[in-house]
C-alpha cells in the first residue's frame, strides 16, 4: 500500500509526530530527510518542508515522484485572520489560495495562469475526517498539554474552522496587512507560507491533499517570530494528537 504523507515546514511544528514514528528510516534527499515508517500500521513519510511556497512544492513532487505517496496532509502553524479565528483554535481547510499571485491584468488577480484557477480544493474526505477528528481529539487541552501550557496560553477547548486558508511567500505581522487580506479576501480563515503551492502540486497529479494548522498568532503587530515555544509546546501536540487519531480511524 503507498503511504501517506505527513508535512510540516519546521521541526517545531513536527517533532512530536517524528518522535513517535518507532521504525523510522531517514532517507536523504538533497536538502531534506524523510522519515519512512509506519503509524498505526500504516505506511507512512513525514518530512519537513522548510519555509514557503517553492520550498513546500519542491518537497511535494519530491514526495509524489520518488516516494509514491498516495495522498498528502499538511499541518503546523498559521495566523488567524477572519473575526474570530483565535489563538490555539485549529482550521481545516476546504480550500486554498495563493494570496501573493498576481499575473494582472494578462489574469485575473490570485489565478495560476494557465490553469484557470485560483482557489484548489482539499480533499472533501479528508478534511471532514480531520475536522470530525480534531473536534474529539482536541476538546480537552488540559489532556493532551498540561495545565501550565494550557493556563500559559490562556488556552480554551480550540474552535475547529473549515474554510479558505491562504499561503504567501510572506510573514504577515502587521495589523496593516492583515487587514488588507481580511478585506480582499473576506472569506480568508487564516495565513501561512506553504499549503496552496502543496494543493496546486497535488491537483497536477490528481493526489488527495488536505491541512489542518493550529493558529498561533493573529497575524497583526503582536505576531512577531518569537513563537516557537506555542509552536513546541501546543501546536506540535495538536498536529500529533489529530494525525495520530485520524491514522487510526
Ligand atoms: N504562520 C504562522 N503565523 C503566520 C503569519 N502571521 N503569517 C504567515 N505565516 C504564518
Amino acid at each position: 500500500r503507498a503511504p501517506i504523507a505527513i508535512v510540516a515546514a519546521m521541526h517545531e511544528e513536527l517533532g512530536a509526530l517524528l518522535a513517535l514514528m518507532p521504525d523510522e528510516q531517514r532517507v536523504r534527499v538533497p536538502g531534506r530527510d524523510f522519515w519512512v515508517g509506519h503509524l498505526h500500521g500504516q505506511p507512512v513519510v513525514a518530512v519537513l518542508s522548510r519555509i514557503g511556497k517553492v520550498a513546500a512544492a519542491i518537497t511535494a513532487t519530491v514526495l509524489l515522484e520518488r516516494f509514491g505517496v498516495r495522498a498528502i496532509v499538511f499541518t503546523g502553524v498559521a495566523g488567524g485572520l477572519a473575526p474570530g479565528v483565535n489563538v490555539g483554535d485549529v482550521v481545516v481547510a476546504t480550500q486554498l489560495l495563493q494570496h501573493d499571485l498576481d499575473a494582472s491584468p494578462i489574469f485575473p488577480k490570485y489565478e495560476v495562469p494557465l490553469m484557470g484557477l485560483s482557489r484548489f480544493a482539499a480533499d472533501a474526505t479528508m478534511a471532514d475526517a480531520l475536522a470530525a477528528v480534531a473536534e474529539t481529539t482536541l476538546r480537552d487541552p488540559v489532556a493532551l498539554l498540561g495545565q501550565e501550557a494550557v493556563d500559559e496560553f490562556g488556552l480554551r477547548s480550540p474552535r475547529v474552522h473549515r474554510g479558505l486558508l491562504v499561503s504567501g511567500d510572506r510573514f504577515v505581522s502587521t495589523t496593516a496587512e492583515s487587514a488588507a487580506l481580511q478585506r480582499a479576501l473576506p472569506d480568508a480563515l487564516a495565513v501561512e507560507m506553504e499549503g496552496a503551492s502543496v494543493a496546486q502540486v497535488c491537483h497536477d497529479y490528481g493526489v488527495p491533499f488536505a491541512a489542518m494548522r493550529t493558529i498561533s498568532d493573529r497575524a497583526d503587530d503582536a505576531a512577531h517570530g518569537d513563537f516557537s515555544r506555542f509552536v513546541v509546546a501546543v501546536a506540535s501536540r495538536y498536529s500529533l494528537a489529530l494525525v495520530d487519531a485520524w491514522l487510526a480511524s
